[in-house]
This record gives C-alpha cells, structure tokens and sequence, in this order.
C-alpha cells in the first residue's frame, strides 16, 4: 500500500502529455510484485531506519520505475518481443512501438528525478547507487548479455554473469538503498548486499523455472517463451531439478547473510523463504 500510493504521487510531473502520463500509469499500476520496493523498506527496516519515511519511499519509487522500465523494453519487438506482462497486453502491444519505448525513457528519467532530492552523504550516493545498479555494467550489461550481444562464460559462470547483471545488480541495489536510508555502513550494508545478491540471483532462477512450469494465469505472461527463443537459462543447462536446488542453496545463502543483523532480519529471511515459493 505503501508503495502504490508513494508511486500514484511521484509517476507524473506537470506538464507530462497527457498520452504519455497514459501509458506510464498503464505499466506501472497493478499486478507487479513490487520485491524491489519491498527489499528497500524491509532492507531499511533491518537495519534500524524507518521505511515509512520520505527518503525510504522516494528510493522505492525509483527502483520500482527502474525496474518496470526494463520490462516495456525487455518486452519490446527487436528484445524478447513478448505480447503480456502483469496479466495485460505489453505496452507496444497497447501503444504502439514508438510510444512503448518513450514509456520506457520517461520511467527511467522520471526514476533519477525522485530519487535526486534525498539527502544524503556523501551527496549523490543514491543516484549512483542507483546508476550503478541499473547501468551499462549492471542491469544493462546483464541484457546485452543475455541478448547475446557480447562475450559471456560458458556454463554455470556464464549464466551467473547474466543473472548477476540483468537481475542481481538491481535487486541489489534495491537492497543497498534502503540500508543507505537507514545510515547503514559498513559490516551492517554488506550484510544486506550479500543477502541482496543471493537473493536476485535466486529470483531470477526461479523466473526461469516458472516459465518452464508456471502458466499465464500464474505468470501473467507468456511461458515456455525461453526455450522457443534459445535462451541461456540454468534450466536448460542443467535441467529442473538441479535448478531448484541451486536456488535453494542461494536462499540459505541470502539467509545466512543476515546473521550480522539479528531478530530485526526476520522479515528478510521469510521474504526469501517466500520468494524460493514463489508460483508467480
Ligand atoms: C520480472 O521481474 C523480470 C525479472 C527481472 C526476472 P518481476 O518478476 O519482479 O516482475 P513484476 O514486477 O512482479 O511484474
Ligand atoms: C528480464 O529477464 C530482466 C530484465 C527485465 C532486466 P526476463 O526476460 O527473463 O524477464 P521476463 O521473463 O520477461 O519477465
Ligand atoms: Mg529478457
Ligand atoms: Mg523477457
Ligand atoms: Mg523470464
């Protein structure tokens, strides 16, 4: 609830045609999981701050239009070319192309433009936080990986590189900016970074099982989409069962992160246990 209403208030600034502030409500609204801006305040949480305060909210916001950004791009033609996401047709799909993609620049920049007004010491830490997460050596380099557009390991450390980076950096980031809300330094953000890390890694494991063994009403996108599109998935590699347990053992690992931090930490751990769970 929190995080609905904290986007309802910062997706649009003034002066936004009215077509585009359209398609941004239309990918950001509903059906998304909302993890990132979970781990921001649980992350917050954890380590003593307060999620409800603005800072903690403008960082989940951020995350949160990052992250949706780069799935109307991930969806696009010349990407994955996917026709449903959240259950409804992909942005392109509704809008058109051209629309889709400028949806997906306005998320990102309107992104920077909430996060930038929370202080922060050093000044501008956030938004490098941020940028590093979702930029050309995160996120991004993750895509162009997983694209095939550049060199990647083969086998398990290829496949760890790309879910490191797609998945990981941001999730990770998402992690790192709430114990940054919360003053945490040291020891105590390297903690959640590490239970971050585990965790995007595990996430995107199970997206991939999902889309071998999850439906669309679950997902509320097309599945077996992977396979059909040759995709490098830890799933193809190494098969199903060797998959789960991979993404058990990253859980314990993202669990056993948080040892530093004690009971506060409790909710981190349920999250992951939950998100192991996970049928969508
Ligand atoms: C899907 O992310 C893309 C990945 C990085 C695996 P989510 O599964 O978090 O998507 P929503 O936000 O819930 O739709
Ligand atoms: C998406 O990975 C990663 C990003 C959007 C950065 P996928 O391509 O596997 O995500 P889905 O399955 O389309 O949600
Ligand atoms: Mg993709
Ligand atoms: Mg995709
Ligand atoms: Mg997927």
């Amino acid at each position: 609830r929190r995080v609905e209403e904290a986007l309802r208030r910062w997706l649009v600034e003034p002066e936004t045609p009215e077509e585009l502030a359209e398609g941004m409500r239309y990918c950001t609204d509903g059906g998304g999981k909302r993890l990132r801006p979970a781990l921001v305040f649980l992350c917050c949480e954890s380590a003593g701050g307060d999620a409800g305060s603005e800072a903690a909210r403008r960082c989940a916001v951020a995350v949160e239009l990052v992250h949706t950004y780069s799935l109307v791009h991930d969806d696009l033609p010349a990407m994955d070319d996917d026709e449903l996401r959240r259950g409804r047709a992909t942005a392109h799909v509704r809008f058109g192309e051209a629309m889709a993609i400028l949806v997906g620049d306005a998320l990102l920049t309107r992104a920077f433009a909430v996060l930038a007004p929370v202080a922060c010491e050093p000044p501008g830490r956030l938004v490098a936080e941020l940028a590093r997460g979702a930029g050309p050596a995160g996120m991004i380099a993750g895509q162009v990986a997983d694209m095939g557009l550049c060199e990647v390991p083969e086998g398990a450390d290829g496949l760890t590189f790309i879910h490191q980076r797609k998945t990981g950096a941001l999730i990770r980031s998402a992690g790192r900016l709430g114990g940054l809300c919360a003053g945490a330094d040291g020891p105590l953000l390297e903690a959640l970074t590490r239970y971050a890390a585990a965790l995007g890694l595990a996430f995107q494991l199970t997206d991939d099982l999902l889309d071998v063994l999850g439906t669309t009403e679950q997902t509320g996108k097309s599945t077996g989409k992977d396979a059909a599109s040759g995709k490098r998935t830890y799933v193809a590699e190494a098969g199903v069962e060797r998959s789960r347990r991979r993404c058990e053992e990253l859980t314990r690992q993202a669990v056993a992160a948080l040892e530093p931090l004690g009971p506060p930490a409790e909710p981190l751990r349920k999250l992951a246990e939950l998100l192991a769970e996970r049928t969508h």
